[in-house]
């Protein structure tokens, strides 16, 4: 049985839950944001992992933070540029090197891109890097940890898409498009390596206040917060980057074992409602 069980002892004490025991696991944007929480949680629940990103000094000084705050010593930084076919390379090759296997491949560095919500001024470069970056580094990542997860006939190769997979109009052309071939991606590798005993899965979070987009918006975490609130459907809850991490251990431990294919939403049931008809129709009654 891969990864630890929750048990309840007879003196009714809950044992610590290691939902990834001895997992390899690379997490790409991993010096920042759900990549950080991801992170974190996964070496709470017993991962070796390895943060990729171009962050350099900030993946290095976190992963001495982690190390410590986690007691778990089994992380290191790689510098990985994931739109470059040789550092994405190199990645998955440390991990062979490192501990022997690749469990997990967590593709989820990722960049808003310039806020160019017009198509007729929208800037043809922003587009080429949005998609080299969101959509091109991901299947780069897959590619590689495909490769060494089909001889072993296991893994889980896990993207962050977005909210703008599934609901448009609210970010730019090239971001939602990539996050839309992000779906793509997904469930293409899901039909082609689940012979494979790999499964392949995205996650899609709503706006969550992380230092991207706290640069995007300009807005400071609390500023962006009250935005997210006041717009959510579900009220009462702010989404955090550990919500993120909570779904993504989900997806790739042994809880997980029977789901592929899937666009994962975290978004408190934002996406399933379109209020502004009845918006319009109450303003209206006398
Ligand atoms: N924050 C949100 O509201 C939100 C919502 C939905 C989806 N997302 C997606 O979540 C993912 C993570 O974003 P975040 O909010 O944690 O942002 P973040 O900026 O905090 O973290 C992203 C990380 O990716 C790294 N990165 C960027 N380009 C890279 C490259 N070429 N190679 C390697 N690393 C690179 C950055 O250095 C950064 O550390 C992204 O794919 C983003 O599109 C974010």
């Amino acid at each position: 049985m891969n990864g630890s069980i929750s048990s309840v002892s007879l003196h009714g004490q809950s044992n610590i839950v290691r939902r990834l025991e001895g997992k390899v696991a690379i997490i790409t944007g991993g010096a920042s944001g759900f990549g950080e929480s991801t992170a974190r949680l996964f070496l709470q629940n017993g991962a070796k992992v390895i943060i990729a990103d171009v962050q350099d000094k900030l993946g290095q000084s976190l992963c001495q933070e982690l190390k410590h705050s986690t007691g778990n010593q089994d992380v290191t930084y790689v510098h990985c540029d994931v739109t470059s076919d040789s550092d994405v390379k190199n990645l998955v090759d440390v991990a062979m090197s490192e501990y022997g296997k690749l469990d997990i491949m967590y593709n989820n560095a990722g960049i808003p891109g310039n806020l160019d919500f017009t198509i007729s001024d929208a800037d043809n470069e922003n587009f080429k890097r949005v998609f080299d970056v969101n959509v091109y580094g991901g299947f780069l990542g897959a590619k590689y940890a495909a490769k060494v997860m089909i001889p072993a006939r296991s893994g889980v190769i896990l993207f962050t898409s977005s909210l703008a997979s599934v609901c448009c109009g609210e970010s730019p052309h090239s971001y939602t498009v990539s996050k839309h071939a992000i779906v793509g991606l997904t469930k293409n590798l899901c039909v082609e390596l689940g012979q494979y005993g790999i499964r392949v899965n995205c996650i899609s979070p709503c706006a969550v206040a992380t230092p991207l987009l706290r640069n995007a918006t300009g807005l400071e975490k609390s500023a962006v917060e009250d935005i997210i609130c006041a717009s959510a459907t579900l009220k009462g809850v702010v989404p955090t980057s550990e919500d993120v991490a909570e779904a993504a251990l989900y997806l790739c431990s042994d809880a997980g074992k029977f789901v592929s294919g899937v666009n994962h939403i975290i978004d408190g049931g934002y996406s399933i409602t379109n209020q502004s008809y009845i918006t319009i129709l109450k303003s209206l009654a006398p």
